[in-house]
């Protein structure tokens, strides 16, 4: 349902409006439909692709996942809307873009130098504050059933972005996350909230100057090929979070639920421990290509940036919780 791309605007307004029939249980063969938005040699990518194999064994070929990557579904303005009505199944969004459909607490993650490394990252998300926040989803009829790292972002553009007057006036491409705007706003620069699968094209044509990602992401969407540089800024975390619909999870029996909760348990941890190797083989295929110019910053340069950030954590704090940033700084402390 709603898998041709051209229908699936009218499609999913006709689900909208009860128009169409919502799928239902499915008696025997299953298959799970999966929208994501970014390449299939990523981070995500491979972790859902394995996901997906390991379901297809567990249930010796009956339960099946139809993966579709980089937005040629459902890009980031649809995706939640289209689980939401039933037209996919499973989702892997960044953590990112659970504010606007009403989750602002997950916006924490986007707090700028909010982690050193990959480790705290895991006490967040594999202890009771990331299980707490997955356990918010149920207020939109979503089902969290875990995290999965990308990695630490950088920041291009066509010129260096090693100090905060670097970023005077630029457009720089965002994720929708009002963090991470007010962390744009708070380096001098105008934060453009962008679809991932639109930004290649508007840093090609001019419509932004710069952007923020992971290198396996800037790499797989040959955004190098429209920036010239890019800064080894690694001021902030990009995570997903895999969710599904309560109304597909209750139509699975027990039995089936098990062996998804298994899947995706083994599948994110394994994504987990091969999102630092897929970032730093993009790194090296990046640095080969010769097409960008790769800048590293030193710790006093990037404590310059922190500093000049820091303003966001208060301005952010009523958005966020005060509550949820307590518990997050006293499990990282
Ligand atoms: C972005 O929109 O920049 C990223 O979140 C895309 C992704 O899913 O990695």
């Amino acid at each position: 349902m709603c898998a041709a791309p051209l229908a699936r605007r009218r499609c999913l307004q006709a689900l909208a409006l009860g128009l169409l029939p919502a799928r239902g249980r499915a008696a025997g063969p299953i298959t799970i439909r999966l929208s994501h938005v970014v390449a299939q040699p990523t981070p995500k990518g491979l972790a859902l692709e394995r996901f997906g194999q390991r379901l297809q064994d567990l249930s010796q070929g009956r339960i099946r996942v139809v993966i579709h990557p980089n937005s040629l579904l459902y890009g980031d303005a649809d995706e939640m809307q289209a689980l939401q009505l039933g037209a996919v199944d499973m989702l892997a969004p960044s953590l990112s873009k659970f504010g606007p459909v009403g989750f602002p607490e997950f916006e924490l993650f986007d707090l700028p130098f909010l982690f050193d490394s990959s480790a705290q990252v895991r006490r967040i998300t594999q202890g009771p504050v990331g299980q707490d926040l997955l356990a918010l989803l149920a207020r939109q009829r979503m089902v969290g059933l875990g995290y999965l790292d990308n990695g630490f972002k950088h920041m291009s553009a066509n010129r260096p972005l090693l100090a905060p007057p670097d970023y005077m006036g630029l457009r720089m491409r965002v994720q929708s996350s009002r963090v991470i705007a007010h962390q744009m706003r708070a380096l001098g620069a105008r934060p453009v909230v962008l679809p991932f699968g639109e930004t290649r094209r508007a840093l090609a044509t001019g419509v932004v100057d710069g952007t923020e990602n992971p290198v396996s992401n800037f790499w797989t969407q040959r955004m190098h090929e429209a920036q010239t540089d890019l800064s080894l800024t690694r001021h902030g975390y990009l995570g997903y979070a895999v969710v599904v619909h309560q109304r597909f999870w209750s139509h699975l029996s027990p039995g089936d639920r098990r062996l998804v909760r298994q899947a995706v348990d083994e599948a994110l941890d394994w994504g987990n421990t091969i999102a630092q190797r897929e970032n730093d083989a993009a790194l090296a295929a990046l640095r080969a290509s010769g097409s960008t110019r790769i800048h590293a910053l030193d710790e006093a340069q990037r404590r310059r940036l922190r500093q000049a950030t820091q303003e966001v954590f208060l301005g952010l704090q009523g958005r966020i919780g005060g509550a949820w940033l307590e518990r997050v700084q006293a499990a990282l402390a």
